[in-house]
Formats: C-alpha cells, structure tokens, sequence
C-alpha cells in the first residue's frame, strides 16, 4: 500500500471572529518533501502551520496526521501523533528561567523515560546539529536572536520528529544568521529530518531550502508547485508577493 502523506489537508476553512482566514485550503505533504508556505504578513500562514500541526482545528475540512483523520482522534492518541512532529514557534518561545540546556531537555523530560545520561547525550547531540555546543548554561537573555531560534530548533529536534513545522525560522534574524538557520535546515533533509514545512516571507531563503512551494493569499493557496513552476505563475497575486510588493518583514 503506498504510505500516506505525513500531512494532507482537504478543504479547510478557519474563521476569527467572521473573519475568513483559510477558505478552502488543501496540500498534501509527502515523506521526504520540504514544503515552502509564502504569503504576505496576516495572510493566515501561522494558522494554517498550527492546522497541518494538529495544534488547532478546523471549522470545515480534514486534515490527516500521518494518515489519520485528527477529527477523530481522542486526545491520547492526538497527543502521540504530535509527539512525531516538531514545531518551530515565530518567536523562539524558550524558557526564560531555564538554561538552554534544559530548554532543550525539555520535551525529553515531558514525553520520555530516557536516563540522565541519555537526556545529557540526545541534548548535547542535537545543540551540535545547530551548532552550538558548549552552550548548555547559558540564559535566553545572554543569546543572540538567531542563537535563540537555533535553541528553538534543537528543541524541536530532540525528540527526533518525522516531520518538523518552522514558522518564520529567518524572521528577524540580520543576513549572517539567517543565512545560518537557512544552511542548517537545508542540511536536516539529508540527515535528521527529511520532511517539513516551512513558513517563511523570505523568497530566497524559500528557494534554497524548498522542493514544493505554496502562495497563501486571500484565504486560497494561489500557486502551488515546484519553485520553478511558482515563479513561472501568471497569477497577479503571485507576481506582486514573488516582486515583493506584498512583502513586509
Ligand atoms: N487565536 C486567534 N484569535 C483570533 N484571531 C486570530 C487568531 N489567530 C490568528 N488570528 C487572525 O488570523 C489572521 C491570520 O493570522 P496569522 O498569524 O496566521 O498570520 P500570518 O500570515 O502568520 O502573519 P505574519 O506574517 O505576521 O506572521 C490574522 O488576522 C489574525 O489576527
Ligand atoms: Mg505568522
């Protein structure tokens, strides 16, 4: 039987306050493919992230985890199905009283019977894959903003999940550093995690990391398809984001 996609996602609508956000958006994220969600600020990208995530529901549509239809999973098994994937909040969300190496410790602590030992080695290991060994005492406060959003991605890592969702992982963060997040995450797919979605205003930084790319605009994906066919679209609402003129940091 052919595996299911990791994400799939048919006709969903999400509304705030009869605000229409999504209106119909369907993907379909197969294992091993690195998804590019663009769009302008406001356009519903965190919100569809939290959707395709299962943090958040649906008001109509399905939405399939790993093959299952999220609407009817019990809590238990909604919260085992999220333990195989890793989220990358817009704002780093660290814990500001916790050192980074409890920061990163933390979903292991939660959601694992692992030793000391093996807690001290899974963390160590994954604060190398973001290249930041030896800094295990260090406070939030005492670390740079792409330094913050590299703890960020440990800790999403470090339960070593099938797929992991980025929001925004350059936002903020001047050229250097954001140039290093974009490297590292090109360099998960040949290793750690081979299949994600990344939410992102950053077209070129889309370009380097993604093999599918979507455009979010008015509540509809509006162009799907590799990066080349995306850039190839003669859609208006395509043109003016890829041209940058629905852009804004
Ligand atoms: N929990 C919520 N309650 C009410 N409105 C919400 C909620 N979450 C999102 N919204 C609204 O949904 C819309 C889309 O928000 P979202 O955060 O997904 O945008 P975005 O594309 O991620 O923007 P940005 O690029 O600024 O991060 C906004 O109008 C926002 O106010
Ligand atoms: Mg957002």
């Amino acid at each position: 039987m052919r595996e299911a996609p990791v994400v799939e996602l048919r006709g969903v609508w999400k509304t705030f306050d009869h605000h229409e956000v999504l209106r119909g958006v369907s993907l379909v994220l197969p294992k091993g493919t690195t998804l590019a969600v663009m769009g302008g600020s406001g356009v519903g990208k965190t919100v569809l992230l939290r959707l395709c995530a299962g943090l958040t529901r649906p008001d109509a549509g399905e939405i399939r985890l790993f093959g299952a239809n999220i609407e009817q999973l019990r809590e238990e098994a909604m919260l085992s199905l999220r333990r195989r994937t890793g989220f990358v909040f817009q704002s780093a969300a660290l814990f500001d009283s916790l050192s980074v190496f409890e920061n990163v410790a933390y979903p292991l602590r939660e959601h694992t019977t692992l030793s000391e030992g093996e807690i001290t080695e899974r963390v160590h290991r994954f604060l190398s894959v973001v290249g930041l060994p030896g800094t295990d005492s260090l406070l939030p406060a005492e670390l740079s903003g792409g330094m913050k959003k590299r703890v960020g991605i440990a800790r999403a890592l470090v339960l070593e999940p099938e797929v992991v969702f980025f929001d925004e992982p350059t936002a903020g963060l001047d050229p250097t550093n954001a140039r290093v997040v974009g490297e590292l995450i090109a360099q998960l797919r040949s290793g750690v995690c081979d299949t994600a979605i990344v939410v992102t205003h950053d077209v070129e930084f889309a370009d380097m990391v993604s093999d599918q790319m979507a455009i979010l605009h008015d509540g509809r994906f509006e162009a799907t398809g590799t990066p080349e066919e995306v850039h190839r679209s003669t859609v208006p609402a395509v043109q003016a984001f890829l041209a940058g003129e629905l852009r804004e940091s």
